[in-house]
């Protein structure tokens, strides 16, 4: 449904808006609201990229030789800009995720707080210095930038996924070609144009439109040198396989079947705040959303599985924009058909549903794709929903008879990214920390919620990535690669090993 006044976007060509030379587009709207535009994007073309790559290539032989601490003053520059618009953007966000207006407004946070970070880093990138065998001589190791790196973020956190990527890549020198995701495609593009507001030289960023297709056409460009995907498992997997055969350094962050693990100790009324929040906040479709509650048996657990569906049913779901709506819709609607066939199958297999199951339809619900929080019990360790990603607002309750047994079914996952465990036995909860397989472990608190810092690494074990991490200094692993320098100051020639 094109109407005349539909914003039509441009490519963001290292700094300069151009038509693509592609003649056609896709549109997006809000999941909330079908009337509600926010423009028509190229679907761009090989030209483009190499247009895009050219003006990068440019632009590298510069930032790489800018001192990190001035690098830094862009990031500095563009995280006061976001400070100043974040209500803007967190309004754009709303209208192209769906997630309420409090949700955008933390994500915008996080992008305020990942430039902050990486911005101090620029007087940082530590390398190693060790001790040489030979006298009068020095090592030193020492990070590098690689060229131009290419970003793929996923739809559910369209801003701060591609401010995670971005910050650790421009501050250590690299430049960037971000590919953002067909189903939420403004807010990259608002960043990078904040980016340039705050000094970024021509070329070191661009943003190309496009869907799926087009991220391949960036992952196979033999001048692209990184890539950086979030996505699902199975992009992930395909990504990699062409990476390992062009040699290219590959990050990868994919699904997630989180979970948070209840012991009869827990304090209930922080478990049930933490399971609502993880599992409905941004209608379960964060990465680190809780789709797990493995729950002991004991004398309260029934009770709180009807409390929990009782407080699922509270929650206000409806378009994000207006302050009042907790949940918001889901994606798409073949996102939606996707998670009610979860919930079906998990009927068929003996689950039952204890609250949601459902579409929500009529009045305003019409108008977006929304789906009603779930809760479904009766699950059991291998069934489909127990170890399956859905992304979405559905959680399976699991019980298990001890301590033992609930770390063995929080383990019983292709995916690690987030687990959690509510218990106030310290003991339990460092043998719990010890023991789950996952990039990040919770204790007392929800699976969602990681923090950008100094002690902080985003992302997963198992299928969930390969080893990669976002969000910290172990980013800037992706965006470098070491150089060892030995220097010789004895003036005459030293044999290493044997002299
Ligand atoms: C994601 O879903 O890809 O930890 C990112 C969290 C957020 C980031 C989620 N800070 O839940």
């Amino acid at each position: 449904m094109v109407t005349a006044t539909m914003t039509t976007f441009k490519n963001n060509i290292g700094g300069t808006l151009k038509d693509s030379s592609s003649t056609e587009y896709f549109e997006k709207y809000n999941p909330a609201d079908k009337n509600d535009c926010l423009g028509k994007f190229p679907k761009s073309t090989d030209k483009d990229l190499d247009e895009a790559v050219a003006e990068a290539k440019k632009a590298f032989e510069i930032w790489k030789n800018t001192p990190a601490p001035k690098r830094a003053e862009v990031l500095y520059k563009a995280a006061e800009i976001t400070i100043a618009e974040k209500e803007s953007l967190a309004q754009i966000l709303t209208r192209e995720t769906g997630k309420s207006l409090v949700e955008a407004r933390g994500e915008i946070q996080e992008v305020i707080d990942t430039y902050m970070f990486f911005a101090g880093e620029g007087r940082r990138i530590y390398g190693m210095t060790g001790q040489s065998e030979l006298a009068n001589k020095s090592i030193i190791t020492i990070r590098q930038p690689i060229g131009i790196c290419g970003l793929i973020p996923a739809w559910n956190f369209p801003a701060a996924v591609p401010s995670w990527k971005a910050a650790p890549a421009l501050i250590t020198g690299n430049v960037c070609i971000i590919k953002p995701s067909k189903d939420a495609p403004v807010s990259a593009y608002k960043l990078v144009e904040i980016l340039y507001r705050a000094g970024l030289p021509k070329g070191c960023a661009s943003v190309l439109f496009g869907s799926g297709e087009f991220g391949d056409k960036i992952v196979r460009h033999p001048d692209i040198k990184v890539i950086s995907i979030t996505g699902s498992t199975e992009v992930g997997s395909k990504v990699y396989e062409i990476c390992g055969k062009m040699l290219k350094k590959c990050a990868l962050e994919l699904g997630g079947k989180n979970a948070i693990v209840a012991l009869e100790d827990a304090n209930q009324d922080l478990l049930l705040e933490g399971v609502l929040w993880a599992s409905f906040g941004t209608a379960g479709q964060r990465c680190t959303s809780c789709s797990r509650l493995i729950i002991q048996k004991s004398s309260w657990s029934d009770a709180f599985v009807e409390k929990l569906a009782n407080a699922a049913k509270k929650l206000t779901v409806g378009n994000g924009l207006n302050e009042k709506n907790q949940v918001g819709p889901v994606i798409t609607e073949s996102q939606r058909k996707n998670i009610h066939g979860f919930v079906e199958r998990a009927i068929k297999e003996g689950g039952k549903v204890v609250c949601g199951g459902n579409v929500l339809s009529g009045g305003d619900y019409d108008k977006g794709t929304f789906y009603a929080p779930t809760v479904v019990s009766g699950i059991k360790p291998n069934m489909e929903l127990a170890t399956q990603e859905v992304f979405g607002p559905v959680l399976a309750v699991i019980e298990v008879k001890d301590f033992e047994e609930a770390i063995k079914v929080a383990n019983n996952t292709e995916y690690g990214l987030s687990l959690s465990i509510y218990t106030k036995d310290v003991n339990l909860a460092m043998q719990a920390s010890n023991r789950l397989e996952s990039g990040i472990v919770y204790i007392n608190a929800p699976t969602i919620g990681a923090e950008c810092g100094g002690a902080s690494a985003f992302g997963g074990w198992k299928h969930t990535g390969n080893g990669s991490r976002e969000g910290g200094v172990l980013a800037l692993d992706t965006y470098t690669q070491y150089k060892t320098i030995y220097i010789d100051y004895s003036n005459k020639l030293q044999r290493a090993q044997i002299d």
